[in-house]
């Protein structure tokens, strides 16, 4: 259907639409459903969450799970996971199974990817997010967003923006300059809205520049459908909404809670009597339905039949698409599909001596040392939870990539305490919830039994006594879903339930011990990394992440996976806590009087966001932004730069291409490998108010031994622009610039440069 066939529908059917009608369409009326008209043939949006694959079935007015077999599915690796890849065709895999298992279940809209930056190592979401950096969210993210879509259901990309922390999560203002927000907040909602067609949206629960997001004018209308002409759905954060006029009018559609009372909602009741009184037009409502009915043609959930009547008048009404994709879910090519993303994942820091991999033709007998080992984590973290059909834990994946000629044994090492967990029907009111989430911090100030504490000496000094017999330990400890989980950020960056302290004492005992960190957010590994030789770090990597960790650990698969943040030192040396106000002051007294806020949290650091940060200030990290080894090695030779040729660059538009750059790399080990080739730029001389480079251009490859390949990127105008504040647009920079071809952040191989 063409565009203008599709609005002629869409005024054709919203012109039969009553306003009482109209208001019952734009908020919710189940937690995950919001209504359409019967009368109509309209039928209601069925929303599920979320990233990294479909969440369990819960009961319409209560966060009760409905506790059948039938909502079991496939789950992919958590966005962190996707973007250790670097990889755009597993990100585009990835969103293929998210929208198919969707559609699979009965879904209209996948409320995800999650794309927030991450800017702050302590953010309980991390885990749900991609990167510190905007050029890599925004690449990896169109392909995700393209392969849900092409499935009949929609994304929604999430947190409409500033969304960086939990702390206070409702009720944090943020503070940001414009350059800030177009230069790193920004470019990947942008992408996500004009390349890959996002057909939806959600804003954030955070104030931006003392308006709330999802409710923000600024953010939803002036950017978001004003210059970026987005006509898609906008929904708000699941409570987000605070007042029925500014939500009428910031360009938000459809408001979402966790409230059963679905006509006290702001944009139910009290919006419909606003608008009759005259207070709020009714254009704005018309024009939220208009958004919903072009959204619900475009999921071809329906088509608009228009009939002419017999007075010679139009009458319209919307109808099932027969021929809409009906999905699947829970199949083995998803399984396949999550394998092959948390294959490319895995990411290994450090490797002195080849420690890995371990040959099976060489293990007789392995020791697995850690609680993560064994644990399955898909099921928790809030609402990324997701109920899998089966989940791989590392101590089966290794167990099982050695076979029946290598003997693997467990001992699990430390203790984690059981969380409290509410019987199903026992669920806590949405308020209880709230009034917890501030209570003293249960995870800082635990106490245990004596009998804990025996358990305790007990575990360790089993782990200890076995570790000292066997030749090959593996320990696979790092964080859980308590510590990576939404609505808490944790305190510090330093592993809980005593790890340092046993992984020092196992070293003691077994040097060669193997360390694999299980993260969704850098976790301080000081204490121990420099004794370790050899770490490997992933977050969490779906049903099959402990397969792909037993397939890299025993030699099947060499790992490609690359760091998409840095690793930090610790909390302090971060860009937040160095121009600091996390988690936030008090408001003055001026901000009181105009903002709806309990704290204040202002982005001192501007653009130098994680490794824009580490370079500048000469700030020593535990590891770098890109870094990832493989058990092969690559070098780089021949790093060439030529004008793009063809018509005239615009230096004004933003996305002509301007050089194509290229390098020749080279397998010079003994194995195929794959390796992410990275395109920084910057300037020759970087001034003071500049990053001194910042990712521009990469290709994963791969390579036999021995083998060669060119690989060249275009670098666009943008590559060497700057959001200028004085001027209100992007302006390209002037001078010499230079351009680097590095295996990591901090492995720069070659550079050239360039004027310009
Ligand atoms: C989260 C969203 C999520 C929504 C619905 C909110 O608390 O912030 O990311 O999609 O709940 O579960």
């Amino acid at each position: 259907m063409n565009k203008k066939e599709r609005e002629r529908k869409v005024e054709a059917l919203l012109s039969e639409i009553t306003l009482e009608e109209k208001i019952g369409m734009i908020h919710g009326s189940e937690f995950f459903k919001s209504a359409g008209v019967e009368r109509l043939g309209i039928p209601p949006i069925v929303y599920s969450d979320g990233p990294n694959g479909v969440r369990k079935d819960f009961e319409p007015a209560r966060m009760k799970e409905k506790g059948t077999t039938a909502d079991e599915v496939g789950c992919g690796p958590c966005n962190t996971s996707i973007a250790s890849t670097w990889n755009r065709s597993l990100a585009w895999g990835s969103g293929r199974m998210l929208g198919e298992e969707a559609r699979g279940r009965g879904k209209d809209m996948i409320l995800a990817p999650g794309i927030n930056i991450k800017r702050n190592p302590l953010c309980g979401r991390n885990f749900e997010y991609m990167s510190e950096d905007p050029y890599l969210i925004s690449e990896l993210v169109v392909p995700l967003i393209e392969g849900i879509q092409e499935t009949d259901v929609s994304a929604c990309v999430k947190h409409f923006a500033c969304n960086a922390q939990e702390y206070e999560r409702f009720m944090v203002n943020v503070e940001v300059s414009d350059r800030a927000l177009r230069e790193i907040y920004f470019p990947g909602f942008e992408a996500a809205v004009k390349k890959a067609k996002t057909r939806a949206l959600m804003g954030a629960y955070n104030l931006v520049r003392g308006s709330h997001a999802s409710q923000n004018k600024w953010l939803l209308t002036d950017v978001l459908r004003k210059e970026w002409k987005y006509n898609g759905l906008v929904v708000s954060d699941w409570g987000a909404i605070h007042d029925t006029k500014a939500a009428a009018e910031s360009g938000l559609d459809v408001e979402m809670a966790v409230i059963p009372e679905f006509d006290d909602y702001y944009m139910a009741k009290p919006l419909l009597k606003a608008v009759k009184a005259g207070e709020i037009d009714e254009s704005l409502v018309d024009e939220k339905v208009r958004n919903i009915i072009r959204f619900l043609i475009n999921i071809r959930k329906i088509d608009v039949e228009i009939k002419k009547t017999a007075g010679g008048k139009e009458s319209a009404r919307a109808v099932p698409v027969p021929e809409r994709n009906r999905g699947t879910y829970s199949n083995p090519a998803h399984a396949m599909r999550a394998l092959d993303t948390a294959r490319e994942s895995v990411i290994l820091l450090k490797n002195e001596d080849k420690r890995l991999p371990i040959l099976p033709e060489k293990a007789k007998k392995i020791l697995v040392i850690g609680d993560n080992a064994d644990r399955k984590h898909s099921d928790a973290g809030g609402s990324a939870e997701v109920k899998a059909l089966f989940e791989v834990t590392p101590l089966l994946g290794i167990t099982k990539s050695y076979g029946g000629n290598t003997v693997v044994d467990y001992a699990r090492g430390y203790y984690v305490p059981e969380e409290k967990k509410y019987a199903p029907d026992e669920q806590m009111p949405w308020e209880e919830y709230i009034k917890m989430s501030k209570a003293k911090d249960p995870r800082y100030s635990r106490t245990y039994s004596a009998d804990e504490k025996k358990l305790i000496k007990k575990l360790k000094a089993e782990a200890l006594a076995l570790a000292a017999e066997y030749d090959e330990v593996i320990f696979v400890g790092g964080l859980n879903h308590e510590y990576d989980v939404e609505d808490k950020d944790r305190r510090d960056m330093k592993l809980p339930f005593g790890q340092d302290e046993l992984i020092n004492d196992l070293l003691d005992v077994n040097p060669n011990m193997v360390i694999v960190m299980f993260a969704g957010s850098p976790v301080d590994m000081t204490a121990w990394s420099d004794r370790a030789k050899a770490i490997v770090l992933m977050a969490y990597n779906g049903m099959e992440g402990g397969s792909a960790l037993g397939e890299v650990i025993s030699g099947k698969v060499n790992p490609s996976g690359k760091l998409p943040e840095t690793l930090p030192m610790g909390f302090e040396n971060t860009p937040v806590a160095h121009f600091g106000e996390y988690p936030g002051r008090k408001l003055t007294k001026e901000e009181s009087g105009r903002i709806n806020a309990n704290i204040t949290q202002t982005f001192n650091e501007g653009v130098f966001v994680g490794y824009r940060y580490y370079e500048k200030f000469n700030v020593p990290v535990q590891f770098p932004f890109g870094h990832g080894l493989s058990y092969t090695k690559f070098t780089y030779r021949g790093l060439s730069i030529k004008d793009v040729k063809g018509k005239p660059v615009d230096k004004r538009k933003m996305s002509d291409g301007l050089f194509v750059v290229s390098v020749k790399v080279k397998n010079t080990g003994d194995t195929c490998g794959k390796e992410t080739v990275q395109f920084y730029t910057g300037e020759a001389n970087p001034s003071k108010d500049n990053p001194v480079k910042e990712l521009n251009g990469f290709e994963k490859i791969e390579l036999k031994p021995g083998e060669e390949k060119t690989v060249s990127v275009v670098l666009p105008v943008k590559a060497f622009s700057h959001y200028d504040e004085s001027v209100g647009d992007w302006v390209m920079m002037k001078g010499e610039m230079k351009i680097y071809a590095a295996s990591s952040s901090a492995d720069v191989r070659l550079t050239k440069n360039v004027k310009i």
